[in-house]
C-alpha cells in the first residue's frame, strides 16, 4: 500500500538544519498541498533527553510531515521513532548523508556509509519500533570509497533490513578537509549512478538529491524513472517556483496560491506567533525568497531584513515590505 508520504515524495524538500524549521513548513506547505516536507535532523539523544514539544511538535497544517533522526544506536534510534510516531509523525527518515564535525564526532550521518551493517541493524530496530515508514538519506559514499560499488552494496544491505524507500543525494561526502557547506559543492555529482540504482533495484523507491535547481530538472528525473526529487537550497531560496508550481507540474493538481495570496495566508499564523510572545525575524527569514525573480523582489527582502528584526517588529513590517513590492513592480 501506497502511504501518503511516499505518494508525496515525489516531490521533498530536503531536511536542513536551523532552515526547515516548523514556521518554514507551515510556509512551504501553504504553496504545495502535496509535497514530502522534512524536518531539520534532530539526534536521538536529543529526542529521548531534550524538550520534545520545541524540537518535535508541529502543526496539524504540515502535514505529510517527515522527522529526520540522526543516530547510530539502535535501541536509542528504536527509542526516538517511537517517540516520533506519538507526534504523528508520517515518516521518520535516518541521516546516512550528514558530513558536518560534530555529526562525526557522534558516529553518524555521512560517515555510516562506511558501516552499512550498523546501519542496517539500526532501520531495523527502528522498523520494529513503529507502523510509520522509516527511510534512509545517503550519499553516493565518502572518502576514496568507490561510489559504483560501495552505493550497491549499502542499498543492498540497508533494505535487507527493510527499508524500501531511498533519498540519495548523488554526490560524496569528503569527511576530511571540507566544511559541509563546501561538501555540498565541491564533490561532483554523479546523477546517472542514481539512475541506474534505481535500475539496479526497481522495487526500491529511490528519490534523487542534490544541485535540482528547478521543478522542469526535477520532473525531468521522474520521467526518466526516478521516483521522487528531494530539492533543499533552490526550495527554501525560491520557494514559490518551486513549491507554488510542484501541485500543477509534478503532482498534476491545480495550482498553489500566488506569492501576494501566500503572504495573506501567512499573517494569521504570524498573528498567532507574535500573540505567543515570538519574534517576527524567526518566520519572516523564510520568506525572504518568496518574490525571487519577480519585480520588488528585493524591495521585499530588504524591508524584511532590515526593518523584521525588531522586538516589535510586527505585521505592519509584512505590509510595508508587500507594499514595496507593489510600488516597484508598478
Ligand atoms: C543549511 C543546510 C542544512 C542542512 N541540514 C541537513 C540535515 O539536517 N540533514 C540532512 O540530511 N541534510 C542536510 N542538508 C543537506 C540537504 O538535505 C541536501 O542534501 C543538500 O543541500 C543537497 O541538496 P540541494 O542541492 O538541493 O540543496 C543541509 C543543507 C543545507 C543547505
Amino acid at each position: 500500500m501506497i502511504n501518503s508520504a511516499e505518494k508525496a515524495s515525489r516531490l521533498s524538500v530536503a531536511p536542513m538544519m536551523d532552515w526547515t524549521d516548523r514556521h518554514c513548513r507551515f510556509f512551504h506547505r501553504l504553496m504545495s498541498r502535496e509535497a514530502l516536507l522534512y524536518t531539520e535532523m534532530v539526534t536521538s539523544p536529543a529526542v529521548i533527553h531534550g524538550d520534545r514539544d520545541r524540537l518535535l511538535g508541529f502543526d496539524g497544517a504540515e502535514h505529510p510531515v517527515a522527522l529526520q533522526l540522526g543516530g547510530s544506536e539502535p535501541s536509542e534510534l528504536a527509542e526516538a521513532t517511537r517517540i516520533a510516531e506519538g507526534y504523528g509523525y508520517d515518516e521518520v527518515n535516518l541521516n546516512v548523508g550528514c558530513p558536518s564535525d560534530r555529526v562525526q564526532s557522534g558516529c553518524f550521518g555521512a560517515v555510516l556509509m562506511e558501516r552499512p551493517g550498523l546501519v542496517a541493524d539500526c532501520v531495523a530496530a527502528m522498523i520494529a519500533a513503529t507502523k510509520v515508514e522509516v527511510t534512509v538519506k545517503c550519499r553516493i559514499g565518502v572518502d576514496d570509497q568507490l561510489p559504483e560499488e560501495v552505493l550497491p552494496a549499502f542499498l543492498e544491505t540497508v533494505s535487507a533490513a527493510g527499508v524500501t524507500r531511498f533519498a540519495i543525494h548523488a554526490r560524496k561526502a569528503w569527511l576530511q578537509g571540507l566544511s559541509p557547506k563546501e561538501n555540498r559543492e565541491v564533490p561532483p555529482l554523479n546523477y546517472p549512478l542514481v539512475e541506474a540504482m534505481k535500475r539496479a533495484y526497481p522495487h526500491l523507491h529511490i528519490s534523487v538529491n542534490g544541485g535540482l535547481q528547478s521543478l522542469d530538472q526535477a520532473r525531468g528525473f521522474l520521467e526518466r524513472g526516478l521516483d521522487g526529487a528531494m530539492v533543499g537550497r533552490a526550495a527554501y531560496h525560491e520557494p514559490w517556483e518551486i513549491l507554488g508550481r510542484a501541485d500543477e507540474v509534478i503532482f498534476g493538481g491545480a495550482p498553489g496560491p500566488d506569492p501576494f495570496e501566500v503572504v495573506e495566508l501567512m499573517k494569521p499564523y504570524i498573528a498567532g506567533h507574535l500573540a505567543r510572545g515570538g519574534r517576527l525575524h524567526q518566520i519572516a527569514r523564510h520568506m525572504l525568497g518568496l518574490f525571487h525573480g519577480r519585480p520588488g523582489a528585493r524591495g521585499w527582502r530588504r524591508v524584511l531584513s532590515e526593518r523584521g528584526h525588531g522586538a516589535d517588529a510586527g505585521l505592519d513590517i509584512v505590509d510595508a515590505a508587500l507594499a514595496e513590492v507593489r510600488r516597484l513592480a508598478a
